[in-house]
């Protein structure tokens, strides 16, 4: 029950206002960020490399107001690839962005954010990675799967995201299933009406494993992001019966998620991407984690009283 109240409260600014001045915040918001500037992420990515684990790197923020927020988000991802480029870690480490943080909602944000998008894509493959567009909220995918659709004529690495408690998504599994097409497989974070969207946990699992056959059935090249023990052994059971390797799919996890098994699936030969976030505009992503496990809510309160 607490989930959707806290995805609510994820969307208000006088709740931003009141978690971010909290006490005890910052303690907590460490666990699932890893910090806020490049200079702090670039060791994490390195100490990953070292434990055998690959990193998608995702400057937080997103439903931004103004043009000029949507060109400081581009001119962030294009520090952090500068970086990533001087230290020579650019296989390692890929990136996610939302658009919604590349002007995506503004007027005339399809074309705005395709036109802050772009250098970013190009400036990740200039170093030999690339880019995998997040998926917001069900009302802004048809422009997000144009957008991806649009840069893959010229980077067709770059990758997009599909949310397994759409009533959609098994027919953008299918046309996301061609060769060379990079699709992460997530249950999905927002809250979202029933019109469109399962609600029961069961439902969207049972949706999460229908759309995972259909990806491992087909030409592209999967990637699961769940921390769900179960989905991960079906996952490695429908590969196996699909007669993938173990370099033909990744599994994805987020930074501060049940790292044991992040190393346990590394060790066994799994690609493991680590979903690492950073940057200070970390409210709205830092309300889904807690949206996803209440028992981080409480942990939170605690953090508040006992400071
Ligand atoms: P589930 O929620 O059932 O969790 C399984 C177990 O994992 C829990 O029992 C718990 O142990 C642990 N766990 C999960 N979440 C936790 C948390 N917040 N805190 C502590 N423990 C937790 N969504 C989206 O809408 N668009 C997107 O682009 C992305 N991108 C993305 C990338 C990657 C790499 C991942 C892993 C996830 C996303 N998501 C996402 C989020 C996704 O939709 C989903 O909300 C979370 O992954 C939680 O779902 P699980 O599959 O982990 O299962």
């Amino acid at each position: 029950m607490l989930g959707p109240v806290i995805l609510a409260a994820s969307r208000s600014d006088k709740m931003r206002r009141f978690v971010s001045a909290a006490p005890g915040t910052k303690q907590v918001v460490a666990r699932f960020i890893a910090g806020e500037t490049v200079e702090q992420v670039v060791p994490i990515v390195k100490d990953a490399a070292a434990k055998g684990l690959e990193v998608t790197l995702d400057v937080v923020g997103e439903d931004i107001t103004t043009p000029e927020q949507a060109t400081a988000a581009r001119d962030a991802y294009l520090e952090l690839i500068q970086h990533l480029a001087d230290l020579g870690l650019g296989t390692k480490a890929e990136m996610s962005v939302k658009l919604s943080m590349f002007g995506q909602a503004l007027e005339g944000g399809h074309e705005l954010a395709i036109a802050n998008v772009r250098p970013v894509v190009e400036a990740a493959a200039a170093i030999g990675t690339t880019v995998t567009l997040d998926a917001e909220d069900h009302t802004t995918l048809d422009s997000m799967f144009a957008i991806h659709e649009e840069l893959r004529k010229d980077f067709p690495q770059t990758g997009c995201v599909i949310q397994a408690y759409l009533f959609r998504t098994e027919d953008d599994a299918r046309r996301l299933s061609e060769a060379g097409s990079r699709v992460r497989i997530v249950k999905g974070a927002y809250k979202e009406p029933t019109s469109v969207a399962y609600q029961d946990k069961a439902e969207i699992d049972k949706a999460f494993v229908r759309i995972l056959k259909i990806l491992m059935e087909g030409d592209g090249y999967p990637m699961i992001g769940s921390h769900d023990p179960r989905l991960i052994a079906i996952t490695q059971d429908l590969a196996h019966r699909a007669g993938r390797k173990l370099d033909e799919y990744e599994f994805q996890m987020l930074y501060g998620i049940r790292s044991d098994e992040h190393l346990r699936l590394a060790a066994e030969g799994h690609r493991m991407r680590v979903y690492t976030a950073y940057g200070t505009d970390w409210y709205g992503y830092f309300m889904r984690r807690l949206a996803e496990k209440p028992a981080n809510l409480l942990f939170f309160l605690r953090s508040m009283i006992t400071k």
